[in-house]
């Protein structure tokens, strides 16, 4: 099953929240957390699809041809494309209840493994939310990423050894959950931290560790002082404040301030293998995607996490043979072009 057949399916689904658009673009969902949605007027998630449209790709056929290759090292491992899945938590909310989070993991894993990416895994208020995907986790030699959400010490170094039990290839922690003011009402307050705080989890975690949620030069900064292996230029897919800036807006700029020193993953919005090449190409190493993975997971389990991870790569080399770029490190910015450059 491909991946439009898979949201094909979950539009049929019982009790189903998302729904399940041809082009995930966050308009339907304005509003809808909890659900799918962005946050308030759902600006931060709908700028995220918009603005990525506006870059373009510049068409550049003389070259003498030769092997594209997408493989990247990560994590100290190896993969043959740039693609991960991002973590997606609270299923039953935002999705329905047809899938455990064991079960949604394992499928996420399991078709991106295939595919030749990986994925982040979620956490939430209640443990099975973070042992679910642990139990897939260890089931593919830890070849993906826990994401721990900002909680109060004790339970972040609980769980920073849970995941080093399972033999996870590294962490991350979406700092910019301090948002998600839900969690809070529920009991289970989350909270910003420092610098100074985060180095003490990294210091910790023996594990390549990735900041999540990064928005700022300047927050990316705080995240090299703190030792982190990685960010995610992230707004949580709008979902935790509203009136952001889009996130490939923000990416040119943390690239600038970072440089090489640290890995940069960007997400938001990100549908295909051409959107995926505009990042590379904006300073991105990698990238991850959201909610069109999610559909793909309830709609058609694996099959459909792994034909929607060729299909990007598939795109992604279409974008680099038609650019001249035969290695992922040879995308670089003269190969896209702002629509605002155009003057036309
Ligand atoms: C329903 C839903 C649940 C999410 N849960 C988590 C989570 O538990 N942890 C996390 O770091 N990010 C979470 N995110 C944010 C995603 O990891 C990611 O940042 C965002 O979805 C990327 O945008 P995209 O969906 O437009 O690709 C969630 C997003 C959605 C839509």
């Amino acid at each position: 099953m491909n991946y439009n057949e898979a949201r094909l399916k979950t539009k049929t689904m019982e009790n189903f929240s998302c729904k399940s658009c041809e082009v995930c673009n966050g308009v339907a969902c304005r509003g809808e957390v909890p659900g799918v949605g962005g946050k308030g007027t759902g600006s931060g998630f709908t700028r995220n699809f918009a603005k990525i449209k506006e870059v373009m790709l510049q068409m550049d056929t003389l070259y003498e041809a030769g092997v594209i290759d997408t493989g990247i090292e990560l994590f100290g491992t190896s993969f043959e494309t740039p693609i991960f899945a991002a973590p997606v938590g609270g299923l039953a909310n935002a999705y329905n209840d047809s899938m455990t989070d064991y079960e949604y993991s394992k499928a996420i894993l399991e078709g991106t493994l295939r595919g030749g990416g990986s994925g982040f895994l979620a956490d939430g208020i209640a443990p099975e939310q973070f042992q679910g995907p642990l139990r897939a986790l260890k089931e593919k030699e830890g070849r993906g990423v826990p994401t721990i959400k900002p909680w109060e010490d004790p339970e972040v170094f609980e769980k920073m050894a849970m995941a080093r039990e399972a033999g996870a290839m590294g962490l991350a922690m979406d700092v910019d959950a301090a948002g998600l003011t839900l969690l809070a009402d529920l009991g289970k307050p989350v909270h910003p931290k420092s610098a100074a705080t985060l180095k003490t989890y990294i210091d910790q975690a023996g594990l390549p560790f990735v900041i999540k949620g990064i928005m700022t030069p300047g927050a990316a900064l705080k995240a090299l002082e703190a030792g982190a292996y990685g960010i995610v230029v992230s707004n949580h897919g709008g979902r935790v404040l509203d009136h952001t800036p889009a996130t490939i807006e923000v990416l040119p700029a943390i690239k600038a301030a970072v440089g090489d020193k640290i890995k940069i993953f960007i997400d938001g919005g990100i549908r295909t293998g051409h959107d995926v090449f505009k990042c590379l190409a904006l300073g991105a190493d990698a990238v991850l995607i959201g909610r069109p993975y999610a559909l793909a997971a309830f709609g058609g389990g694996s099959e459909a996490v792994e034909s929607y991870t060729r299909q990007l790569t598939a795109e992604l080399v279409d974008a680099m043979r038609m650019t001249g770029a035969l290695s992922l490190d040879q995308i670089d910015e003269t190969r896209v072009i702002r629509e605002s450059a155009l003057g036309f």
